[in-house]
């Protein structure tokens, strides 16, 4: 009886055993098990994500992927987790890979048994993209908050300017002179930008009625806004769904895609093809608008609608931030694609 109970037991171990080291192997998360720093075991997925052969890591030194002034943290953490009953705070470090690359991870690792002894299991969690993120929102706050300190310097200025514009008329009347032209022209385009940058931060303040809108009837029209360039541009025009119409402030709608629209434009150095698409799909109107020009570098394309933000000489970098505020106030959303050198698509979803 004994012996059949033992058995059973033993039989149960083992299956724990076997069940263990499946886990373990298709984790998609890198786990090791290691001892004195010894790499007894790597998963696949482990050795994938380290760039290396199983054969290459185990047996390897642990401390030989820890860059050197992680080093003797990692040594310490070991030593507490040898200590432990349980897992010890997860840590963040940049690690290296076997062929040489860097990544940043997260760090965790707690004691087992295995094979009879103490060791210990570490995993490596991968956090590249919550790292990326992470920056490009910093990146963003930093330049959001640089666009709300313009918004009120844009706010101060441009009263005192719309004065100076009304005196100079004055006197352009009584005392005539051909510098006046030129001065007066100036301050209209100064208090223009001005007016555009209240106008994308402060979209709900631009009074305008409400009305029903036939987006593929005004993305007709708008084109013909663009006739100068329409001799080294072709221009495909795929509007679907013109029943399907939103309600809005139609100006600001126009203004958006007029804006698009001369973005893919202002990206063909030469000849080069647009394509613009209106369908109705899943309750919501989508328009894309297609381009093969420059593309957009993929560091840059958080950046895109912030105020300021252009590569152009005489971009001022508005026209995005008006386009983002229009369809993100009306409650869509937008979705860049762009490839350098191939072409870059916006994708417009308005919900109905
Ligand atoms: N279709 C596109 N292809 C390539 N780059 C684009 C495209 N659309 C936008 N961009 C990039 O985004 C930047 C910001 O665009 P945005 O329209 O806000 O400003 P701008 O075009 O530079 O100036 P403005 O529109 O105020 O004259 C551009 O300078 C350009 O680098
Ligand atoms: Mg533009």
């Amino acid at each position: 009886m004994n012996q059949m109970i033992e058995s059973v037991q033993s039989k149960d171990m083992l299956q724990n055993q076997k069940m263990y080291s499946q886990i373990l192997e298709y984790s998609v998360e890198t786990v090791f098990i290691h001892v004195d720093h010894k790499i007894l075991y790597i998963n696949q997925a482990g050795s994938n994500f380290l760039k290396g052969s199983k054969k290459d890591i185990i047996g390897a030194n642990l401390l030989s992927i820890i860059q050197d002034e992680f080093k003797s943290i990692i040594v310490e953490r070991i030593q507490k987790a040898m200590l432990a009953t349980g897992p010890i705070e997860v840590i963040e470090q940049t690690i290296t890979r076997l062929d040489g690359t860097f990544v940043d991870v997260e760090f965790y690792c707690h004691p087992v048994e295995f094979g009879g002894r103490k060791v210990i299991q570490t995993g490596l969690r991968d956090i590249t993209k919550r790292k990326d993120a992470e920056k490009q929102l910093i990146e963003r706050e930093k330049l959001a908050s640089i666009g709300q300190m313009a918004v009120g310097i844009a706010h101060e200025v441009k009263n005192p300017l719309t004065s100076v514009k009304g005196f100079l008329q004055l006197i352009k009347e009584t005392n005539p002179h051909p510098y006046l032209q030129a001065m007066e022209s100036e301050l209209e385009k100064a208090i223009d930008t001005l007016q555009n940058l209240l106008q994308v931060s402060k979209p709900n303040l631009y009074s305008e009625p409400i009305t029903k809108i036939d987006l593929c009837k005004e993305l007709t029209s708008l084109i013909f806004l663009f006739q100068d360039k329409m001799y080294n541009t072709e221009i495909e025009m795929d509007l679907r769904n013109s029943d399907q119409m939103i309600i809005g402030k139609k100006n600001l709608f126009l203004k958006a895609f007029f804006n698009l629209i001369k973005n893919a434009l202002e990206a063909m150095p030469e000849k080069g093809k647009i394509r613009i698409e209106h369908y109705f799909q899943g309750d919501c109107i989508y328009v894309k608008i297609m381009d093969n020009g420059v593309g957009i570098p993929k560091d840059k394309i958080c950046f895109l609608g912030t105020p300021f933000y252009s590569s152009k000489g005489e971009g001022t970098g508005l026209g995005l931030a008006q386009v983002f505020s229009t369809i993100h106030e009306y409650g869509g959303t937008i979705q860049v694609q762009s490839e350098l050198g191939i072409g870059t698509t916006f994708i417009v979803r308005l919900p109905l």
